[in-house]
């Protein structure tokens, strides 16, 4: 048992090194409220992850060429990947996986409220790219940096895939958009219904986001909701120009004082209303994780009889076969 005395040892050797900038690690001491936080973020960033397959995977048998297939099938399995190296990172804080997929099917955590609307056409695969990647990927490159090891560690490598994923969608649309006038139309009508919900991944504003203020202290988040959707705001205008799209933002002009884009403020309302449980695609999005995961319990049962044959075998001689 640890003393009053070593605890406040423990406590002082922790916010030492989240002052310095450098890492906790899984087996360093850290306070209660700090791993609860930590598990709350990365496995919402886990659902997410998986949830995110569901939009644009229902294009991969629709592609309109092999080419667009690949890529997207490339994509999608690399979320695949992304929920996996992220469920690992909430391992290492003690979490249980089957847990933490539980709690997802029951509706007791969230994962990003993005996913909860529909991919209507096969510009959205584009602008899901483009818009949705790239907000992540203004989210994620600071958690490059979070005070937790595992969890930054695992966004490095996730980062550098998103940049792939970003890219592949704004190359379909500069293609879509020097196609027909029908292809442009659809691009210009994607960009319509994901513009909003992509600055809502950003969160509740600043000031009605109380739990964003303690991630910063502890250095697991590093720039507020606000900074974050302006940053993303700022990088995306240009390629919008580029592109030769509308955002749909009456209020969206460069203000040369500030040295930004000013914008409009998205529903917010709507967000919590999705966030809530009342989305477009809520229920199916959940109800066909519950039946993949269903479908999958054989696959999870052989993993687990297999391990077990393997370790009594080690048992047997000593050696692992
Ligand atoms: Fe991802
Ligand atoms: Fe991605």
């Amino acid at each position: 048992m640890a003393t009053e005395a070593d605890e406040r040892e423990l406590r002082a050797h922790f916010e030492e090194t989240v002052a310095a900038d450098r890492r906790v690690e899984p087996r360093d001491w850290m306070p209660e409220a700090y791993r609860a936080t930590l598990v709350r973020q990365i496995a919402q960033h886990a659902h997410s992850e998986i949830i995110g397959m569901q939009p644009e995977g229902d294009w991969i048998t629709r592609a309109p060429s092999l080419r667009r297939k690949a890529i997207l099938w490339a994509k999608v399995q690399d979320e695949a990947g992304h929920g996996l190296y992220l469920y690992g990172a909430a391992e290492t804080l003690g979490a249980d996986r089957d847990d933490l997929t539980r709690r997802l099917l029951e509706g007791r955590q969230k994962y990003s409220s993005i996913f909860n609307y529909p991919a209507a056409t096969f510009a959205d695969v584009g602008v899901i790219g483009w818009l949705v990647d790239g907000a992540a990927i203004c989210n994620q490159v600071p958690l490059c940096r979070s005070s937790y090891g595992p969890y930054a560690r695992a966004m490095v490598r996730v980062c550098k895939e998103e940049s792939f994923h970003q890219r592949q969608g704004y190359e379909l649309l500069w293609t879509m958009a020097r196609g027909t006038a029908a292809q442009r139309e659809m691009v210009q009508d994607a960009v319509d219904r994901w513009w909003w919900p992509s600055l809502m991944m950003f969160g509740p504003p600043d000031a009605a986001s109380p739990n964003s203020r303690r991630s910063m202290a502890w250095r697991i988040k590093r720039h507020s909701n606000d900074e974050l959707r302006q940053r993303f705001v700022d990088m995306t205008v240009p390629q919008a120009d580029r592109l030769g799209v509308t955002l749909p933002d009456p209020e969206l002009r460069w203000n040369e004082e500030r040295g930004h884009h000013d914008f409009g403020t998205p529903d917010f309302a709507e967000l919590a209303r999705v966030i809530g449980g009342d989305g477009p695609c809520n229920a199916e999005r959940v109800a066909r994780r519950t039946a993949a995961h269903e479908d999958g319990a054989w696959v999870r049962e052989a993993a687990v009889a297999h391990a077990q044959r393997r370790a009594r075998r080690t048992d047997d001689s000593g050696v692992a076969r």
